[in-house]
């Protein structure tokens, strides 16, 4: 199906969250939008499901003009959405979710749906129980759910937006094998991103927003250094390493040991520096999550020692952890960090330490508005943190942060931020290493483990390898570990081949 945008726009207050774009894409072609964090793209797409009313504007589709006033009108009309932050799922069971969303009263036939169900999966590849239950699922697998749900639903224009966060690399490849399938058999994709090279491996063509205006459009093949500039209205450079690791000893780990029912870490041995910056890299899943929230007191360890300044912590909670200055960042921002409903301000009342009764509403009124500006968050004080976009709530998170911290835990940082943010939050990061504060973080970005760490600990099915010097460690010598490659057969040593 081909579809045009005319003219849409869409304020929120202040904000041009689009400012009048157009846009032609042809049936059969998996188009890229790019763009900065909060440039507008999921206000669009949002826009084209029906999931948001422009405030004015057309949208033809085959050339027609449509009203689409609910996400089931523009399903009906053949077009749907996979969500960037994925919408509750209900407690069913895969088929159940499957058959969501289909016309007609009566309940459809339960064998026939279950043969379209293993057909669909089987020509995509993806491998599906449908009496499992969806939250038992990766935020993968629920993706793939969600793409057989709508193309049986009818979809012939699929948005993806931001598909490719939170996934693994392997999911990623099956992901992008199904957009090209998609596009072969004569669908609309639209890929939302802010991935220069995702963009560029699978788009044919891309259309660039900045703060709400449509920039520019390109087509393969692609100069990134045009895309990049169109983006940012500049260009980019990441700049040097900057190691600020002190001699003190600001936490220490010995025959740390932690368990879940699937794995076991053990015995890690570590000493973190004041200022240093320890990645933690691995295949989701490899027990580099465990690990980080075992050394924040939110895991109970099974074994060894954990020292922050100088104190036995082991067994202890994540409250006393706190109290010695540990703090912790969540990867599901909207899950476990911030609280949907309430603004900024009521999330730096929440974060200070209460002091009295009475909540001091200037105080925090101010402390929001001065922790806004200095964390450039695109935001006013009295916004609710779920109406910011993904990069301004990874800003705020930073922002309420306490200012003097021993040890700083952090799961994916810099998920879902485009490259300014990502460069901008580790700045901030690395003034707090300057201030002595040490970092463990987890990404599934290879790069980021590379630019930003002194050290790097790699995981593989619970077993962990020695600290390795990030500045001598390559992309492809992490990946061969990661994959579970180069590994020694016993790692008690601490050696690696
Ligand atoms: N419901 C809302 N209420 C108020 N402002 C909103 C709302 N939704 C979006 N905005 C604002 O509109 C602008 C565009 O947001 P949008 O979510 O479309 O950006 P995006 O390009 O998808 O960014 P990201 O890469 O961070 O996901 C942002 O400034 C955002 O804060
Ligand atoms: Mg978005």
């Amino acid at each position: 199906m081909n579809v045009e945008l005319k003219d849409i726009q869409k304020t929120f207050g202040m904000v041009h969250a689009n400012g009048g774009i157009s846009l032609k894409i042809p049936a059969g072609t998996i188009q890229g939008i790019l763009g900065e964090n909060g440039a507008g793209k999921s206000t669009l797409m949002k826009i084209l499901s029906g999931f948001i009313r422009p405030d004015q504007g057309e949208i033809l589709l085959d050339g027609h003009t449509v009203s689409i006033h609910s996400p089931a009108d523009a399903i009906r009309l053949g077009v749907g959405m996979l969500h960037q932050d994925p919408l509750d799922f209900p407690p069913l069971r895969v088929i159940e979710n499957f058959i969501l969303g289909s016309a007609g009263g009566l309940l459809p036939d339960q064998g026939a749906v279950l043969r379209d169900f293993k057909k669909l999966a089987g020509q995509f590849g993806f491998s599906l129980d449908p009496e499992a239950y969806v939250d038992s699922l990766t935020v993968g697998e629920r993706q793939q759910l969600e793409i057989l749900r709508l193309i049986w639903l009818g979809a012939s224009v699929m948005i993806f937006d931001e598909p490719t966060t939170g996934i693994s690399t392997a999911q990623k490849m099956k992901l992008f094998a199904a957009l090209c399938l998609l596009a072969e058999q004569g669908k609309t994709v639209l890929f939302v991103s802010h991935k220069l090279d995702d963009v560029e491996g699978l788009c044919s063509r891309v259309a660039v927003l900045r703060q709400g205006y449509l920039v520019g459009e390109a087509k393969q093949p692609y100069s990134t250094k045009k895309l990049v500039e169109m983006m940012f209205g500049k260009t980019i450079s990441v700049g040097g390493r900057k190691p600020c690791r002190a001699d003190k000893v600001t936490v220490n780990l010995s025959k740390l040991r932690v368990e879940d029912y699937r794995l076991k870490v053990r015995d890690v041995n570590l000493d973190v520096h004041c200022g240093e910056v320890i990645g933690l890299a691995g295949m989701e899943g490899s027990g580099q999550g465990l690990f980080l929230r075992a050394v924040g007191g939110m895991t109970h360890t099974v074994g060894g020692k954990i020292l922050i300044d100088g104190r036995d912590l082991t067994g202890r909670s994540y409250q006393t952890f706190k109290k010695h200055g540990v703090a912790f960042l969540p990867a599901a921002r909207l899950e476990e960090g911030l609280v949907p409903g309430l603004t900024l301000t009521e999330h730096f009342i929440l974060a200070e330490e209460a002091k009295g009764f009475f909540i001091n509403w200037d105080k925090g009124r101010l402390l929001a508005q001065e922790r806004i500006k200095e964390f450039d968050v695109r935001g006013i004080p009295a916004n609710t943190v779920e109406s910011l976009s993904g990069g301004n709530q990874q800003r705020a998170l930073l922002a309420l942060l306490r200012d003097s911290l021993n040890l700083l835990l952090l799961e994916h940082p810099t998920r879902g931020l485009d490259i300014e943010s990502v460069i901008y939050i580790w700045n901030k990061l690395k003034e707090r290493c300057q201030k002595g504060t040490a970092i463990l973080f987890v990404s599934s970005d290879l790069e980021e483990i590379l630019q930003y760490s002194d050290q790097v600990l790699v995981f593989f099915s619970g077993k962990v390898t020695p600290p390795l010097d990030a500045s001598t460690l390559t992309t492809e010598k992490l990946g061969e570990l990661i994959g579970g490659k180069g590994w020694p057969e016993s790692t008690d040593e601490g050696k690696l081949a």
